[in-house]
């Protein structure tokens, strides 16, 4: 098995320990982390299916990835996000379709089930499955096989089964929103991630890991916290856990003038619905991007190269989304 287990992490301390499984790496040391550590090794040795737990930026998503490489290496890992597709989509999306089985439908599309054979499906907030595909999946898992929407062929279903979500599901089984016998199915296995203000001794080494990590993909010089900061990055109770940390940190390094970060180079990004279109909750993907856009160039001093890099696009394509949501230095 790929599994290489611990390994120390350099300058964060004698017992840090890293789970690292091909480039996805869970950070941390505390008693509950070291126990998923296991969890994961042991789980990844066989096909189960695994019912991950956790809120949101706990790691839910990584852990499923670790158990993948873990287990399936160099094999389709297929992610669908139950709660971000139209309902009607869905089930073209889960199983393809046959070419003509409805309007619009003009080939014959596989869906992803099927791309995922051999490795694993990774179903995201699966709480929010709509109950007639609920139905569905909990045929697939105990027949072993599916049909493309509009088809007769059963085809074999051959992958491995992570989901995850942040909501609990004993509740909506209890309101009728989730099928109890599904439920039983998808969680064979359970893995709960705990948050992240249940294991705050490990901040010192995650902060380290994830500086790391942004001073790389900014490509700056390593940067580091002072104590003060470190104290303040150990008081709050991080409600969006792990990927929140992860943004404060990265907000910072994108602003920072120093190698060193203060208490001032730190802030909580502000909660949605405090009135500015920065903070309200964007409903489409475009004004989302046009939100993040904004934010970034704001925070770089509107350096195109820089937030380009940040954004992980172009500056050429930086420049054009610039002109086509019309943003403007110091506008709305
Ligand atoms: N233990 C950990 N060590 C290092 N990075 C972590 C750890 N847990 C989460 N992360 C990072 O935090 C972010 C959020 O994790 P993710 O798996 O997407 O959370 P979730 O799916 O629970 O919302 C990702 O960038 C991930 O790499
Ligand atoms: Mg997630």
């Amino acid at each position: 098995m790929r599994f290489i287990g611990r390994k120390k992490q350099q300058g964060a301390g004698p017992d840090a320990a890293i789970l690292n499984v091909a480039e996805w790496e869970m950070v941390g040391e505390h008693p509950t982390i070291i126990e998923i550590h296991k969890q994961l090794g042991l789980l990844a040795r066989n096909r189960v299916t695994v019912l991950i737990q956790g809120e949101s930026g706990t790691g839910k998503e990584l852990a499923a990835r670790i158990l993948h490489e873990a287990g399936a290496p160099g094999q389709p890992f297929v992610g669908v996000n139950c709660s971000a597709v139209v309902p009607t989509l869905l089930e073209s999306e889960f199983f393809g379709h046959e070419k003509g089985s409805f309007t619009g439908a003009d080939r014959r599309k596989t869906g992803k089930l099927e791309h995922a054979a051999g490795g694993t499906v990774f179903l995201d907030e699966i709480g929010d499955m709509p109950l007639d595909l609920q139905s569905k999946l909990l045929r697939v898992l105990q027949e072993e096989e599916f049909v493309r929407v509009g088809g007769l062929e059963p085809i074999p279903f051959r992958a491995r089964i992570v989901a995850a979500t942040n909501k609990d599901l004993h509740q909506l089984i209890a309101q009728g929103a989730f099928r109890e016998d599904l439920f039983y199915r998808l969680s064979v296995a359970r893995v709960r991630l705990p948050p992240l203000r249940e294991r705050m001794s490990d901040i010192p080494l995650l902060v380290d890991y994830l500086l790391a990590r942004i001073s790389g993909k900014l490509r700056i010089a390593p940067v580091r916290v002072d104590q003060d900061a470190m104290e303040w990055l150990m008081e709050y109770d991080w409600p969006g856990n792990i990927r929140e940390l992860e943004n404060v940190l990265m907000n910072a390094c994108a602003l920072a003038k120093g190698r060193s970060l203060g208490t001032d180079d730190l802030r909580i990004l502000p909660p949605p619905g405090s009135g500015r279109e920065e903070d309200a909750v964007p409903v489409t993907l475009a004004h989302a991007e046009k939100v993040q856009i904004k934010k970034i160039l704001e925070a770089n001093d509107w350096n195109i190269t820089r937030t380009a890099r940040i954004l992980e696009i172009s500056p050429t394509t930086l420049r054009k989304k610039i002109a086509d949501y019309g943003l403007e230095r110091g506008g709305r």
